[in-house]
């Protein structure tokens, strides 16, 4: 990579932001890769600056001084903490995306990141196979702000030929870092739970049916979108992805496998309603035809993988027969 193609990486620190920063410093090298928060880094696995992506200076200081092309901008508020505060997840998700957009307009950047969301959705979207074009209804702030976000890529992406490139994720599962406030949270804290010989309270019912994405799966995509040819990228709003669509009690069912005696109880909260709101499945094939997205895995193999590497991780012995 050239001295003045460096990358940028907004909210590092989150539950995406911790595996996609791994996966680019080993792409590109750690000199390569810079990293931002509002909060700091548990480990440091490349150079990391304070920034809070509402300074806009700020964010511009950083961009010349460390010769940035590329943006992956992750920093928001998800969807259940946004419910908690919807003033500023609008701030933080809409100014967050014009501030990269405008200084990639401005030609201080040449590629955005930008990841969306199956929240842009709502009660009156297809719930089955959930279509690239479709009803887009979304009734959270963070959903509202998700599709907004679609509409300013687009538009920046005609009218000033910006590089910016989206996926819309689905409930996004890894081991390495907790999430920060989401609907589908539940489907990681179910596999801690479980690995410290715990009843899982889940939020959400137990036939509550929702897309999903092992992060490896998220991590290659991304990679993969941002790597594709300009002209393969036929969608400038966000792609559909997904990996696959299951349930709580089909996770619980995936663990009691390996962990025979696991328990779960069922008591919905207010994010009930949210995951209601929420198709069940994705059509994904825009992704699949334009760059060759397919995903490696399902239900069982993110199971056995997340309880293999969450049981290295907090050093506790479980036998995983791999099916
Ligand atoms: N996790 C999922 O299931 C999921 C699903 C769909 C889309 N996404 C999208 O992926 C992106 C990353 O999600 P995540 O799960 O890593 O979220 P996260 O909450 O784990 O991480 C977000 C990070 O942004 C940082 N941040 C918050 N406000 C900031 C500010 N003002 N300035 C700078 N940084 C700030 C937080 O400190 C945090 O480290 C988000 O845009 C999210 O909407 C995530």
């Amino acid at each position: 990579m050239a001295e003045n193609n460096n990358i940028l990486v907004i909210g590092a620190n989150g539950q995406l932001g911790t595996e996609l920063t791994l996966a680019l410093v080993n792409t590109y090298g750690k000199d390569h890769v810079i990293t931002t928060d509002i909060r700091e880094p548990t480990e440091k696995i490349s150079l990391f600056e304070a920034l809070d992506v509402l300074n806009q200076e700020h964010l511009k200081q950083i961009i010349q001084a460390y010769q940035i092309s590329e943006v992956y901008l992750l920093a928001a508020l998800l969807s259940a903490r946004g419910e908690q505060n919807p003033m500023l997840t609008w701030q933080v998700n809409m100014d967050g995306l014009i501030h990269v957009l405008e200084l990639a307009r401005e030609g201080y950047i040449k590629k955005v990141f930008w990841p969306s969301s199956i929240a842009i959705f709502g009660a009156s979207t297809p719930k089955k196979d959930t279509p690239q074009e479709t009803i887009t209804s979304p009734d959270t702030m963070y959903g509202i702000t998700k599709l907004a976000g679609e509409r300013l890529c687009a538009y920046y992406a005609k009218k000033y030929h910006i590089d910016v490139r989206s996926l819309r994720f689905p409930g996004l599962v890894g081991y390495n870092a907790l999430p920060g406030g989401g609907t589908t949270d539940f489907a990681v804290d179910i596999y801690h739970k479980a690995l410290e010989g715990k009843k899982y309270h889940c939020f959400l019912q137990e036939n509550t049916q929702l897309p999903f994405m092992y992060m490896p799966d998220a991590v290659k995509a991304t990679m993969q979108l941002m790597q594709s040819q300009n002209h393969q990228v036929t969608v400038r709003s966000s792609y559909n992805i997904t990996g696959f669509s299951c349930t709580p009690a089909a996770i619980a069912e995936a663990i009691r496998k390996i962990i025979p005696g696991f328990e779960i109880t069922y008591e919905p909260d207010f994010r009930q309603q949210i995951a209601d709101s929420w198709p069940d499945s994705i059509d994904d094939q825009m992704a699949r035809k334009d760059w060759g997205w397919q995903p490696a895995f399902n239900l069982e193999s993110m199971t056995q993988d997340m309880l293999m590497n969450l049981s290295r991780l907090h050093k506790k012995e479980i036998i995983i027969d791999i099916v």
